[in-house]
């Protein structure tokens, strides 16, 4: 657009390790990416109007009015309208969102927007207060009961680093990520709807084991083994993989690649054999990575059901990523989302 007097910037995320342990109150090992959603608008009273190349359809949003969120089309109104409802902001604005994330990629496309919406609608509070209120609005505009990985690493995001966040209270440890090392995020081609797919049965499935066992954090394999059938499985991935964080943690600190890789790749194994949200193509990218030389390991990335896959790899050892896959890219750790007054 021309000559806007704001810009703001929400980067999206990638994880290294650590799915489905969030919402568990465990812990994970992820990073802002330097791929993101830009926003650029001139304020204006009363109403949000916005447009997109990277999405179909137009909004505008009549801050005055009571909206039912879930029947909003276009379908990314609805983000529009759950952070406006949020925010409460005092002016509206024109303009225009750019966007170098996939959609429904696992990447934090849709965290990504709803903090930059929220920033676009002047939202001045702490970056906690920012990360839960995406998180409300991402329940409100479509109905997933996510948890604060994709917010938090948004939000807290800092260059040359990787992060571990301990969802018992949200608390997070930067932890530099080795300048020799690349991160290679392959896209499978399968675009997945989270609010389709079976996140919240599984999110179900770790609060019933959760109250048989207590915290899946701190339970035992021993403990996951009192359990049944698949409540058992997904227990049992949750608490390998709070432990594979750990370790994770600790190689990284130590520059230990061989170590992060090799659990990267037990990760995967666990999503796909005890959580059940790999697919035939992730498995495939998975294997293919593993195979090629300077990668470490390589696992699926966020919710899965489609997606995109992450590996380690020695700097410059995939030197063209859509080569792998048709779609990819190397991706660096960037600082988080912020505000731009011009
Ligand atoms: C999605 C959710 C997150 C998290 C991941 C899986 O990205 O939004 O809260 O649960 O899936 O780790």
């Amino acid at each position: 657009m021309t000559n806007p007097r704001f810009t703001v910037y929400a980067p999206g995320r990638v994880n290294l390790i650590g799915d489905h342990t969030d919402y568990a109150g465990g812990l994970a090992l992820p990073c802002a990416i330097d791929l993101g959603v830009t926003i650029a608008g001139i304020h204006q009273p009363g109403r949000v109007e916005l447009q997109t190349d990277a999405l179909e359809g137009n909004v505008v949003l009549d801050l005055g009015t009571k909206h039912d969120v879930a029947s909003i089309e276009p379908r990314w109104g609805r983000y529009v309208a759950a952070v406006a409802q949020e925010v409460r902001p005092s002016q509206g604005f024109i303009g225009s969102i750019e966007s170098t994330l996939p959609t429904g990629a696992g990447l934090s496309s849709s965290a990504a927007l709803e903090i930059a919406l929220a920033l676009a609608m002047e939202f001045n509070g702490s970056q906690m207060e920012l990360a839960l209120l995406a998180q409300r609005s991402e329940l409100a505009a479509v109905g997933v009961p996510c948890g604060l990985l994709d917010q938090l690493s948004i939000v807290f995001g800092r260059a040359g680093h990787a992060m571990v966040i301990d969802f018992a209270d949200n608390s997070i440890e930067h932890v530099a990520f080795p300048e020799d090392l690349d991160v290679v995020v392959l896209h499978s081609g399968q675009e997945r709807q989270l609010a389709d797919s079976h996140y919240a049965e599984r999110r179900a499935s770790c609060e019933l084991a959760a109250d048989r066992i207590g915290p899946l954090p701190k339970a035992t394999i021993a403990d996951t083994n009192t359990l049944d059938g698949d409540t058992r499985r997904r227990a049992r991935h949750v608490v390998s993989e709070c432990e594979r964080v750990r370790q994770s943690a600790v190689a990284l600190r130590e520059n230990d690649p061989t170590t992060v890789g090799q659990l990267m790749t037990q990760s995967h194994a666990s999503l796909r054999d005890d959580f059940q949200v790999s697919t035939p193509v992730l498995d495939e990218l998975v294997d293919r990575l593993n195979i090629t030389p300077g990668v470490y390991g390589a696992r699926l990335t966020g919710a899965g059901f489609g997606g995109c896959v992450v590996a380690l790899s020695d700097r410059g050892a995939i030197s063209d990523p859509n080569a792998l896959s048709g779609r990819g890219w190397i991706v660096h750790p960037t600082d988080g989302a912020r505000r731009k007054t011009i």
